[in-house]
């Protein structure tokens, strides 16, 4: 059987026209959804995401407030900088692009966002009331594949869903969330420490692959008929010759698409699937953090 592919494009537009919605309705108050975007460095892959989100914002009637920041620049500087970010009334949400240069702690970074004001929903604020289910940014990839199965339609109640990949910003938030009451998988987690990496894989009847290794998931790990997301972003060197010295790439997913397109009912491409919706959850979290930030004030 041919697996259908998930068109994320598709999605994503219709989850970008959303934003745009909303942000029209802002506008009418007065109110324009901005983004503070910290880039440090020019690592050319983190300056590929982040055009792609400024040119996403704007295109939503968004606007973004670009502070790019040199790769020696101090921690005190860039968390003076977010402290500013933080107090702007006129900016809604804060992105810090990951990874930062060795010498700046993460950590301390992002837990200097105001949480109000975390639309990658990497804070720990963010990350305990996913945990906790209560109301919160939800980080964009997670946030966007359970958006690509809710408009595919396909249920989540009932299904083994086989995560691979424990990262922070994918594979523990989506454990998570599949969990919730709402969406009521039953939930296998693999990892790097997993021994015998298919025969929990076999088991899946939503497979998500979420663990940076190219062609990692071949078609004898996967079920007949599994849902197959693959949310792998990994820069392959094109072999040969002189464009590899250029240093010419191209995408390719943790899934060897080829085969487990023949055996999965579902499957989703790189580029084209997961991706996509990235940004698109972006645009949709930074309006609600413009929303809630901008609320009337209750009457007293
Ligand atoms: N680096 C890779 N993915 C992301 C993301 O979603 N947000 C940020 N801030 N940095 C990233």
């Amino acid at each position: 059987m041919a697996a259908r592919v998930i068109d994320g494009g598709k999605i994503a537009r219709k989850k970008r026209d959303e934003a745009a919605a909303g942000a029209a309705r802002l506008k009418a108050r007065g109110i324009t959804p901005c983004l503070g975007v910290i880039l440090v460095g020019d690592d050319p892959a983190s300056l590929s995401y982040v055009r792609g989100k400024e040119r996403a914002l704007e295109e939503a009637g968004m606007t973004g407030r670009d502070i790019r920041l040199p790769r020696d620049v101090t921690e005190e500087k860039l968390l003076g900088i977010i402290k500013e970010l933080n107090a702007d009334r006129l900016v809604h949400g804060i992105l810090v692009q990951l990874p930062l240069p060795p010498h700046i702690r993460e950590d301390r970074v992002i837990t200097a966002l105001d949480p109000a004001k975390d639309v990658d929903g990497f804070h720990p604020v963010s990350a305990g009331n996913l945990v906790l289910g209560r109301r919160g940014f939800l980080p964009c990839t997670p946030r966007g594949i359970l958006a690509l199965l809710e408009e595919m339609k396909i249920p989540t109640a009932g299904a083994h869903a086989v995560v691979v990949g424990r990262s922070n910003l994918v594979g523990r938030p989506l454990a998570n969330l599949l969990t919730r009451r709402d969406l009521n998988a039953t939930l296998t987690v693999c990892h790097t420490g997993t021994v015998d990496l298919g025969s929990y894989t076999r088991q899946g009847d939503i497979l998500i692959a979420a663990a940076g290794k190219a062609g990692l998931i071949t078609a004898d790990m996967v079920k007949d008929g599994a849902v197959v997301i693959d949310v792998g972003v990994n820069r392959v060197p094109v072999p040969g010759g002189e464009n590899a010295a250029a240093g010419a790439y191209r995408l390719r997913g943790d899934v060897d698409f080829e085969g487990v397109s023949k055996k999965a009912s579902y499957i989703t491409p790189v580029p084209g699937g997961v991706g996509p919706m990235t940004i698109a959850m972006l645009l949709l979290n930074l309006l609600r953090a413009a929303e809630d930030l901008c609320a009337p004030a209750p009457a007293p």
